[in-house]
This record gives structure tokens, C-alpha cells and sequence, in this order.
């Protein structure tokens, strides 16, 4: 099968899955993993910050993060196809009892004057705007990257209203590889950034979150609190460590593949809707005149090829490291045959 559902379908290669054999573990609640530790500090400094902290999955780095930048009757800020909203089980309402302001963004991207007109005035009638979440690359926003200036100027309101403001970067390092700023560029003017280890850098499992000394020990106490202190997971930290030294260049070859996808569809009648493709995301839409979502879904999987329902009829297509130049042109010549 060729599996473009998600990059979170990636198994292990034989060289990660030798350097997690090797690791050396111990019982990280106590602080004693050194796998973890070396983990956490190369991570850190990806991004220029001074620490971090190793979690289960993206979500819980999102939550605990939402949760330490605010309290109680709190707002959030973010673009209304953000992950934190849209697939994180309603977990800020829940974890940190906030309700949130969704904004309209240019393909998940929200700017700094949309962010400016929706901080709540200090009034008691209105919850409290206390932290900005963004998202890059934007997974609902079909892989998108915000650029530099953008983020910059998000940071300059955030900082005129006393807000805080973190990144989701499940595909913080897509978005590197595919522009022009470094994850320290994009790092300083984060409070917070999760990033993903199990999504296009191809380990089992785990992200990181990354931030000031204070802020981690803040989510040292939440993580714990929400049962993701773990104890001897310094194998799966050895495998973040391998994807994170040996597997972000190769990020390259996704997107070029994600770019070559994009170019025969735009060459297909009955493809519609295509959105800009930046980096490893394909999603596009069907002339449902000319062919249905479920029919090109169905099509495509007798042909063993397996895609994601997006949505409203959207399909979306994911490159990752387990796929091949051959593999695209396969898809391709399938999609010609619909
Ligand atoms: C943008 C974004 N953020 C967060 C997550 C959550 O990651 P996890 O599945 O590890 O909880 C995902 C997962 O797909 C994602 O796409």
C-alpha cells in the first residue's frame, strides 16, 4: 500500500531503530534518563531556548502549554483551523477551562492586525486575552508556512498586551526547511514551541516542549498531572534524537514530492480546488460535476493507494520518508486514470 493518509505513518528505519537499541535509560521521573536529557537539551538549543521537555504526543505539549500561559476564564487566540481547536478534543476547555477567539487566517496564517482587533478590553464582561497559539506549518491550512515578518509582528502585539505566545510546530521543522529563517530565527520569539518527533521526522513517538527554564518547570508539574511522566523512555528519546540529527535535510525530499503531486493535479479536469503546496501537504478538492470525494477515495484505495477524507469533500495527501520518487508517479498515473 502506499500510505499518503499522514507523515505519522512512518515505522522506524533499521539505523533509528539501532540507535534507540543502544540508548542508555533511566528512570526519567526522577530526572535520571540521560537519553531524554540529551534529547531535551539538543532540542532546546534547535531552537535557542533553554530547555525542554520530552512528552507523549503533540497534543499533550499543546495542552500543557495552553495551560501554564493561562487560568482559568482565560482567552486564547488562534486561527479557527488550529489543531489545538479543531482535534485536540476540546482539551482547552477541559484542561484549562479557556474559551477561545478564532480568527480567519490566510490558510491557517492569522496576522498581527486580525490579532490586535480581537484582544479583549480589560472589562470584566469579557474573558481575558492572555495567550496567541499559532501553527506552522499549518496542517488545515494545507501545509502552509507563515513567514518571518508575519510571526515578527505577531510577537510585537503579543508583547505590547502582555500576551504570550506559543507555537504549535508538530511541523515546526517543514516549515524551516521550506523558507528562508532557522528554527532559532523562528524560536526567539516564541514563549513555547511543540514540536513534533513522530510527524515527518519519522520517530514512533514523542514531541518536545521548548521554552524558557521557568516555563518547562512549570510544565514539568502539568505534564505530571496529566500522567505523561514516563520512566525508562529514553529508547523513544534516542529516536528523537536520531530523527532530529539525521532526518531534517531529507524534510527537502518530502516537499519536492508533495510539489510534484501538486503539479500533475493541477494538469487533471476533474481536480477543483488545489491549495498552494509549501511544503509536505497536498489537499484538493474534486469538480463534484465530474467525479464525488468518496468516489476518487474508494478509486484509490482498490488501488492501494490510501488518501485522507479533509473535510467538507477536501482529500488530503501527506509526502513522508517512506515514500519514493516511483511511488509519486504511480499515484500520478492512477489519479490520470480516474
Ligand atoms: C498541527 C498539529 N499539531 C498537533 C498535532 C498533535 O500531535 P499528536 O498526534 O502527537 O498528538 C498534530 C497531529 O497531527 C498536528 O498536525
Amino acid at each position: 500500500m502506499i500510505d499518503l493518509r499522514s507523515d505519522t505513518v512512518t515505522k522506524p528505519s533499521p539505523e533509528m531503530l539501532e540507535y534507540m537499541m543502544k540508548a542508555e535509560v533511566g528512570d526519567d521521573v526522577y530526572g535520571e534518563d540521560p537519553s531524554i536529557s540529551a534529547l531535551q537539551e539538543h532540542a532546546a538549543k534547535l531552537f535557542g531556548k533553554e530547555a525542554a521537555l520530552f512528552c507523549p504526543s503533540g497534543t499533550m505539549c499543546n495542552q500543557i502549554a495552553i495551560r501554564i500561559h493561562t487560568r482559568p476564564q482565560d482567552e486564547v487566540i488562534c486561527d479557527k483551523r488550529a489543531h489545538i481547536y479543531l482535534y485536540e478534543g476540546g482539551g482547552m476547555m477541559a484542561n484549562s477551562m479557556v474559551s477561545v477567539k478564532l480568527l480567519d487566517g490566510d490558510h491557517g496564517r492569522i496576522t498581527a492586525e486580525q490579532v490586535l482587533d480581537n484582544i479583549n478590553p480589560d472589562d470584566p464582561h469579557f474573558p481575558r486575552t492572555s495567550l496567541i497559539a499559532l501553527e506552522n506549518t499549518s496542517n488545515k491550512g494545507g501545509g502552509s508556512i507563515y513567514p518571518l515578518a508575519q510571526i515578527e509582528s505577531i510577537k510585537r502585539v503579543a508583547d505590547e498586551h502582555g500576551l504570550a505566545l506559543h507555537l504549535d510546530g508538530a511541523r515546526a521543522m517543514n516549515a524551516v526547511v521550506g523558507s528562508d529563517y532557522s528554527a532559532e530565527e523562528m524560536g526567539q520569539h516564541f514563549d513555547t514551541i511543540s514540536l513534533c518527533l513522530s510527524k515527518g521526522l519519522g520517530a514512533p513517538v514523542g514531541s518536545v516542549l521548548i521554552g524558557t527554564k521557568k516555563h518547562i518547570k512549570e510544565a514539568l508539574r502539568v505534564r505530571k498531572m496529566m500522567g505523561g511522566g514516563m520512566r525508562q523512555a529514553g529508547y523513544l528519546a534516542a529516536a528523537g534524537l536520531y530523527a532530529l540529527k539525521n532526518n531534517i535535510e531529507r524534510l527537502k525530499d518530502d516537499h519536492r514530492r508533495a510539489t510534484n503531486l501538486s503539479y500533475g493535479l493541477t494538469k487533471l479536469d476533474w481536480v477543483d480546488e488545489l491549495m498552494p503546496v509549501q511544503t509536505n501537504i497536498v489537499v484538493f478538492h474534486p469538480r463534484q460535476d465530474l467525479v464525488s470525494s468518496e468516489r476518487v477515495f474508494e478509486y484509490l484505495k482498490e488501488k492501494g493507494i490510501a488518501v485522507s477524507r479533509f473535510g467538507k469533500g477536501y482529500i488530503r495527501m501527506v509526502t513522508h520518508l517512506q515514500l519514493t520518487d516511483e511511488d509519486i508517479r504511480h499515484v500520478l498515473s492512477e489519479l490520470d486514470n480516474i
